[in-house]
């Protein structure tokens, strides 16, 4: 079994349903109202266990009641949340509109994510045994780069989702071994909105790089390969939220198994059409039976 650490969020999302987003300054009334558990880290957790790894998650929740919800629901989809841990206050939470073509707007206010600024006891350990570290930007960058450092030291491979788009250190870069952008982040981490020409920037930083292109499927590159893009299945998406951490969770249990990138990828892409057929992150998430019948 492929051996999953994940260093990243949760968050309780507050997800209004609406016909369109309000431009600032607007009210509109939305159709309907749901609290889901995600989170960046905690949905690349919950992808990954349900596509067949062995994962733990390191962060924190908060000691609100969203925490235990957060808890529980990692739990009962398989990952192990013994490096998990209570940060005094609240919870993080994401607030997130959804418009009827399933696109999303997110705002996310930390809550007990903010309070881990660094590894914690028993975090190095967990990241020296694993097959892989997960990584994303919701948690303080300076916990981010430990994270990395750890993994660099042990020589586990680690992927990095720079989500929330923000500029990066060539310190933090230069600890990742597989960057996972989507074309806005891409764009954001070297100025240009062309992914093909993004991917070249970027494998300046990195050795290797899968740009999400959305419905477009995913573009790899390497120092090593030719550019390809594996293209998505064709879906109608009712709501885009995880989608992209369903294909990383997913990817990475993929890689874990030592499968061929074009392969992994098309599996990666087969999880995150079945994520945005359905509704919220963490509930949308396909288990590993679902992912095979699809691809
Ligand atoms: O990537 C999707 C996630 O981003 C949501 O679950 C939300 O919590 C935000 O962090």
């Amino acid at each position: 079994m492929t051996g999953i650490a994940v260093l990243g969020s949760t968050n309780m999302d507050l997800v209004a349903y609406v016909a369109r987003a309000p431009k600032l300054g607007e009210t509109v009334t939305g159709r309907e109202f749901r609290t889901v558990p995600g989170g960046k880290g905690a949905n690349q957790a919950v992808a990954a266990a349900r596509a067949g790894g062995e994962v733990t998650i390191m962060g924190a929740v908060g000691s609100d009641a969203f925490g235990d919800q957060l808890r529980q629901t990692l739990i009962s989809s398989g990952v192990d949340i013994d490096l998990l841990r209570t940060a005094d206050g609240p919870s993080g939470t994401a607030h997130i509109v959804v418009d009827d073509d399933g696109g999303n707007a997110i705002v996310v206010v930390p809550g007990a994510n903010g309070t881990v600024t660094a590894l914690a006891p028993g975090d190095e350990t967990l990241i020296a045994t694993a097959d892989l570290l997960l990584l994303q930007l919701e948690l303080p960058l300076s916990a981010v780069l430990d994270g990395a450092r750890a993994a660099r030291r042990h020589g586990v491979r680690t992927v990095l989702t720079p989500a929330p788009a923000q500029p990066l250190s060539d310190e933090l870069l230069s600890a990742v071994d597989l960057l996972v952008p989507n074309e806005h982040e891409a764009a954001t981490l070297t100025g240009t909105a062309d992914p093909h020409q993004a991917a070249v920037e970027l494998l300046r930083k990195v050795p290797e790089v899968v740009i999400t292109l959305g419905a477009a499927g995913s573009l790899h590159a390497s120092r090593d390969t030719e550019p390809f893009t594996v293209f998505a299945p064709e879906v109608t998406a009712v709501d885009t939220t995880g989608a992209g951490d369903t294909f990383v969770g997913t990817l990475a249990v993929a890689l874990g198994e030592r499968r061929p990138m074009a392969e992994a990828l098309r599996w990666a892409s087969a999880a995150a059409a079945l994520c945005v057929q359905r509704h919220g992150a963490s509930t949308s998430m396909p288990y590993r039976s679902e992912i095979d019948n699809a691809s």
